[in-house]
C-alpha cells in the first residue's frame, strides 16, 4: 500500500485528522511507551542526530512534528538563538511544554501549533529543521518536503529521524516479530489507543525508507541527501542540504 494511504483508523477523515486524534488519544503514555518500547534507544538516536549538526552552529532551529519535545530538548546542546517546535497535536505538545518548562528552557524553546505541509514561516527562515520520526506521518510525503526546503536558509540543513528496515535476515526477523505483535500488544494494554501501536508498525512497513526516502529528498530539491543506519538498520538519519 502507498505510504500516504496508511492511516489509524480507516475513518472518512483525512490522514493529518487521523494522526491528530491518534497522538491526542496516546500523548499522556507517550513518552513512557516510547522508553520502554525501545528500551531507551531512541534518546541515543536523537543524539547522535543533533551532534551530526553541530559543526555548522545552527542559531534558528525548528523541530517539525515535536511532540512531547524530545528533539527539540536535545538540540538545547547547540546553544542556538531559537528552537521552535511544531506540531498539529496538542495533547503531545502539552506534555512537552511541562519539560521545556521543568528544564527552565521556555527562553529558547517556544512550542505551536502548525501542519509540516501547510506552516507559513516565511522564505529562508530556519539555519536548521529537524524531523524526529514524523514524516512518516504526513499526508503528503512530497508536499511536506517541499514546505521544509522552502522555508530553511540557503545551505541550511535538514536532518530526519526515522525507522528503517533492517538489512540482516536475524534482526530483520526479529524487528517483524516485534513490531507486528510484541508493540501492538504492549500498546494496547498502555496507551489507551487500540489502533495506535498497530498503525506504527504498518506506516513503518509502508514507508520508503533508505534510498528510497534519499531520492524523495532529491527530488523535492535537497542537495547531498544521503543516510546512515542506526542500531542495525533499525532507525536512519537522513541528511540534506539546501
Ligand atoms: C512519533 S511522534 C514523534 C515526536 C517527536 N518528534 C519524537 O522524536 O519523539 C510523531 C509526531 O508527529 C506529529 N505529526 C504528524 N503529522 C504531522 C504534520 N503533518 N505536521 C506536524 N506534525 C505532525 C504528530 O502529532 C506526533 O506528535
Amino acid at each position: 500500500m502507498q505510504h500516504d494511504a496508511v492511516t489509524p483508523y480507516k475513518t472518512a477523515d483525512s490522514k493529518k485528522e487521523q494522526v491528530e486524534t491518534m497522538f491526542n488519544n496516546i500523548a499522556p503514555r507517550y513518552d513512557f511507551l516510547n522508553s520502554l518500547l525501545s528500551l531507551g534507544i531512541h534518546k541515543g538516536w536523537r543524539k547522535k542526530c543533533v551532534k551530526w549538526l553541530e559543526p555548522y552552529h545552527p542559531q534558528h532551529i525548528l523541530d517539525v512534528a515535536t511532540g512531547t519535545a524530545d528533539f527539540a530538548i536535545e538540540c538545547a546542546k547547540l546553544n542556538p538563538t531559537s528552537i521552535t517546535g511544531v506540531d498539529i497535536s496538542d495533547g503531545m505538545m502539552a506534555v512537552g511544554r511541562e519539560k521545556i518548562k521543568r528544564l527552565n528552557l521556555e527562553n529558547v524553546i517556544a512550542l505551536k501549533n502548525g501542519n509540516a505541509e501547510t506552516l507559513d514561516f516565511a522564505d529562508n527562515t530556519f539555519d536548521a529543521i529537524v524531523v524526529g520520526f514524523g514524516v512518516r506521518n504526513f499526508q503528503n510525503l512530497e508536499k511536506g518536503l517541499e514546505n521544509l526546503r522552502r522555508i530553511l536558509k540557503p545551505g541550511g540543513h535538514l536532518v530526519v529521524l526515522e525507522f528503517s528496515y533492517p538489512k540482516n535476515p536475524f534482526i530483520r526477523g526479529f524487528y517483524n516479530f516485534y513490531f507486528s505483535k510484541v508493540t501492538p500488544f504492549i500498546g494496547r494494554i498502555f496507551s489507551n489507543d487500540t489502533r495506535a501501536y498497530t498503525y506504527l508498525n504498518e506506516s513503518v512497513k509502508a514507508f520508503p525508507h533508505d534510498d528510497a526516502f534519499v531520492t524523495i529528498m532529491k527530488k523535492t530539491g535537497f542537495q547531498n541527501a544521503t543516510f546512515s543506519g542506526l542500531s542495525f538498520g533499525i532507525a536512519a538519519i537522513y541528511t540534506g542540504k539546501k
